[in-house]
């Protein structure tokens, strides 16, 4: 996996395709960019596909950003590092804040948002982050149960099982906690660019009432709610959610 230096840290990548469009993808929780396997696989033909593991995550180096705000600086830097300027920026959870969080700050920069099973305000369950503080593996088996599909095969589920528990300690809480302090209800209705909103119709951690609301509060917004699925969309249903996200970028470069 190529990397990058962004700021002293070795920030590594997936990329497929070329651009223009850039669309940079970014992870959820406990993630990496494994997470967007499909999608860079099957939109490659439409532009530049980029995936960061965010610091503290998958290879990159360093230790995890303890607010939305400085994850979204770090994204920021990744693409100032790889040159490029005009960007759609996607994210998944807590890559769908950084997502927000990278629009309401860099307000020229995006072409378009595409905010996958998130929401303007992510509160966490209480109980949740108590379990990941002190019982871990039961936290992550918490958690876990509540994002993945009761469709999803069996196979799938202990992938990402595995993948979430194998983190570094404090990786998974310290994500959370960095969720539960996001809040932009207020402010997300300035968001200006071209926005699709994808969510799973099981979703129990970032419920479809999440993405309705974020389809009513930025203008021109296209929300897609994908049956069958849970918090893990883009894993559960591929097809559905990268047919979604295809639509939108042709739609944006016509
Ligand atoms: N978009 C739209 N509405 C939202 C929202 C969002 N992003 N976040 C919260 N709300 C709504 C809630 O639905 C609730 O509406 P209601 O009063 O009509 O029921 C209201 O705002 C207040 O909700 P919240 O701020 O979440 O506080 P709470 O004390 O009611 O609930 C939790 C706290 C943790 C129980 C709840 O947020 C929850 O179940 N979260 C999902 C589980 C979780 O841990 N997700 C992890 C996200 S990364």
């Amino acid at each position: 996996m190529p990397t990058v230096s962004v700021n002293g840290l070795q920030i590594a990548y997936a990329s497929a395709g070329a651009g223009p469009p850039t669309v940079c993808l970014v992870h959820g929780t406990g993630g990496s960019s494994d997470v967007w396997m499909r999608q860079l696989e099957d939109l490659a033909d439409l532009g530049r596909i980029v995936a960061l593991d965010l610091p503290g995550h998958g290879g990159s180096g360093g230790t995890i950003a303890h607010r939305i705000e400085d994850a979204a600086a770090v994204v920021a830097g990744f693409l100032d590092a790889l040159g490029i300027t005009r960007v759609v920026i996607g994210g998944h959870s807590m890559g769908g804040a950084i997502a927000q969080q990278f629009a309401l700050s860099c307000r020229e920069r995006p072409d378009g948002l595409i905010l996958i099973g998130t929401g303007a305000r992510l509160r966490v369950l209480p109980r949740l982050l108590d379990l990941l503080a002190n019982h871990y593996h039961e936290g992550v088996s918490l958690l876990m149960s509540l994002a993945i599909g009761a469709k999803a095969p069996a196979e799938l589920r202990a992938a990402l099982h595995r993948a979430t528990a194998q983190n570094p300690a404090g990786v998974v809480l310290g994500d959370l906690q960095a969720c539960d302090a996001f809040d932009v209800m207020s402010r997300i209705s300035t968001v200006q660019a071209p926005t699709l909103v994808i969510c799973g119709e099981e979703d129990q951690l970032t419920p479809p009432k999440y993405s309705r609301f974020l389809g009513q509060r930025i203008a021109g917004a296209c929300v897609s709610i994908v049956p069958g699925a849970g918090h893990y969309v883009q894993v559960e249903k591929p097809r559905e959610t990268t047919a979604a996200i295809r639509e939108f970028l042709v739609r944006l470069g016509e």
